[in-house]
C-alpha cells in the first residue's frame, strides 16, 4: 500500500516536471509580439507630424466687396501699392454708362521689372489661362491678340499712371466678370469683381 502511494506520488512529480518544461518557451515569443505591436503606433506618430505644418495655410482671404470702388461719372481711379494690393476689391458700373474707364495710380516706388501693374478686365474663368500665357511676355504680360482680354491698361511701375476705357456692353454677359493684374505672381492678391448694376 505504501508502496503504490510512492509510485503515484513519483509519477505526479513526474508530470508536474514535464509540464513545466514548455513554460519558458511562452516568455520567449511574447517580447516579439510587444515590438510587432509598438510598431504601427509609431508609423501612426509620424504620419500625423506633419499635419501642423499643412494648418496655417488657410490664410482667410478678405471678403470680396470690401473695398468698392468709388464711381464717378462712368469712370474710377483705383491706386495700386508696392504690397502687392489694389485699394478697391469690387468695381460697380452704373447699367447707365455705355463706356466705362479705369484709371490706374501705381503710388509705389518699385520699378515696372520688379512690382509692375495693370489692369486687366476678363471672366473670372479664364484669368487664370490669362496670366499663365502671359508671364513671359516683358513687360505687358499678356499674350499678343488673346481673345479672352476684354481691356487692359498698360503694365506701369512705382509713380506712373494709365487707363482704359471699354465697351459696358462687353461686361453684360455670362460673368462673372473680375479686374486683375497679369504681373506674374499678382493675381492671387490683385483681384476683385466688376459688375454693371
Ligand atoms: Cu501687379
Amino acid at each position: 500500500m505504501t508502496r503504490s502511494i510512492f509510485a503515484v506520488s513519483a509519477l505526479a512529480l513526474a508530470l508536474a516536471a514535464c509540464s513545466k518544461s514548455p513554460a519558458p518557451e511562452a516568455p520567449a515569443a511574447a517580447p516579439a509580439e510587444t515590438a510587432t505591436a509598438a510598431a504601427p503606433a509609431t508609423t501612426t506618430a509620424a504620419e500625423a507630424a506633419p499635419a501642423p505644418e499643412a494648418a496655417p495655410a488657410p490664410e482667410p482671404a478678405p471678403a470680396a466687396g470690401t473695398m468698392p470702388a468709388t464711381v464717378t461719372d462712368c469712370a474710377t481711379t483705383i491706386e495700386a501699392n508696392d504690397s502687392m494690393k489694389y485699394n478697391a476689391d469690387s468695381i460697380t458700373v452704373p447699367a447707365s454708362c455705355t463706356q466705362f474707364t479705369i484709371n490706374l495710380k501705381h503710388v509705389g516706388k518699385m520699378p515696372i521689372t520688379a512690382m509692375g501693374h495693370n489692369v486687366v478686365i476678363a471672366k473670372q474663368a479664364d484669368m487664370a489661362r490669362i496670366a499663365a500665357d502671359g508671364m513671359s511676355v516683358s513687360p505687358e504680360h499678356i499674350k499678343a491678340g488673346d481673345a479672352r482680354v476684354i481691356a487692359h491698361t498698360r503694365m506701369i511701375g512705382g509713380g506712373e499712371s494709365a487707363s482704359v476705357s471699354f465697351d459696358v456692353a462687353k461686361i453684360k454677359g455670362d460673368g462673372p466678370y473680375e479686374f486683375f493684374c497679369s504681373f506674374p505672381g499678382h493675381l492671387a492678391l490683385m483681384k476683385g469683381s466688376i459688375a454693371v448694376q
